[in-house]
């Protein structure tokens, strides 16, 4: 399955994610620039903070609780925003779009 990503100046990126992996992770690996991950996956860095394009959000499973209260200090939080290590793909997510907020490029 394919993610799409969309940075904050308009370029897009098409990148390869397997069933199970996350976003962030296929995304640093395959370079994208404005996805970090600081952290590693494990919530403490919400350097891989994505908007979700609103008609996938919706599809996603509910935010957890610690994701919650890092998305509070991510910075520019929008009601359709996620960790993107938070987010692991499906069959159903195949094609998913999300945007990077203007702090990262
Ligand atoms: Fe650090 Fe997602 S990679 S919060």
């Amino acid at each position: 399955p394919t993610a799409i990503i969309i940075d904050s100046k308009g370029g897009q990126y098409e990148i390869e994610v397997e069933i199970g992996q996350n976003l962030m992770e296929a995304a640093t690996d395959q370079g994208i620039d404005g996805i970090i991950g600081e952290c590693g996956g494990v919530m403490s860095c919400a350097t891989c903070h994505v908007y979700v394009a609103p008609e996938w959000f919706d599809k996603l499973p509910a935010v957890g609780d610690i994701e919650e209260s890092m998305l509070d200090v991510a910075r520019d939080p929008q009601d359709n925003s996620r960790l993107s290590c938070q987010i692991e793909m499906t069959e159903e997510l195949d094609g998913i779009v999300v945007h990077l907020p203007v702090s990262q490029f």
